[in-house]
């Protein structure tokens, strides 16, 4: 099954997923890379994979049904079956949405609904839980508020820092996220055997 992967940023995720592929744990093709900040590092992953990519600049565009029209043309030229979000910036709009409902999927790191948006590690340790986590979930119109998939606690140490949270979680979504994605283009929509 063909999946995109849409990120901002480092694309650690995105490397994920590419790994788990290639060591066939996920029988997927990443079949393009969509990327909204031009020389972000997640880029630099796609070439040295081999993934096609599309980067983008959002102000070059009138608004976002313009730029996701765009990608949407690209999605369906490439028979795309499912959007991956992996630190992508943005909210997803109509277009994305209404082409491909239920079959778009973010990874947050918090166990949502706690903390949504952005800084959700800063977030957590700013509130002293003595738990926070990740969560994978369906995409809707709000930020971060669609049907959760599934979630894994990261227990919080008294001393944790801001990098050593951001660590622990890390390690959390690159096993969870192929995982997760995996069982979705099975068709197993309940996430029971995580
Ligand atoms: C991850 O923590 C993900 O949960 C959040 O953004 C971060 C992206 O990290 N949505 P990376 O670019 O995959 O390294």
């Amino acid at each position: 099954k063909k999946i995109v992967v849409f990120a901002s940023g480092n694309g650690s995720n995105f490397q994920a997923l590419l790994d788990a592929v290639h060591n066939g744990n996920l029988q997927a093709e990443v079949s393009l890379l969509v990327c909204d900040r031009p020389g972000a590092f997640v880029i630099d992953r796609a070439k040295n994979a081999a993934v096609p990519f599309f980067v983008f600049q959002p102000k070059e565009f009138l608004d976002k049904e313009e730029y996701e029209s765009q990608i949407l043309a690209l999605l369906k030229e490439k028979k795309i079956e499912w959007i991956i979000l992996a630190g992508y910036m943005r909210l997803i709009g109509q277009t994305l949405l209404q082409a491909y409902e239920g079959r778009i999927v973010n990874i947050h790191p918090s166990l949502l609904p706690a903390f949504p948006g952005k800084d959700a590690v800063g977030q957590a340790l700013e509130a002293g839980v003595e738990q926070t986590g990740v969560t994978v979930h369906y995409v809707d119109a709000g930020m971060d508020t669609g049907e959760i998939i599934a979630q894994e606690v990261v227990e919080m140490i008294p001393d944790e820092t801001s990098d050593s949270l951001q660590a622990k979680i890390q390690k959390v979504e690159h096993q969870l996220y192929p995982r997760v994605v995996k069982m979705l283009l099975d068709g197993k929509k309940e996430a029971t055997s995580i």
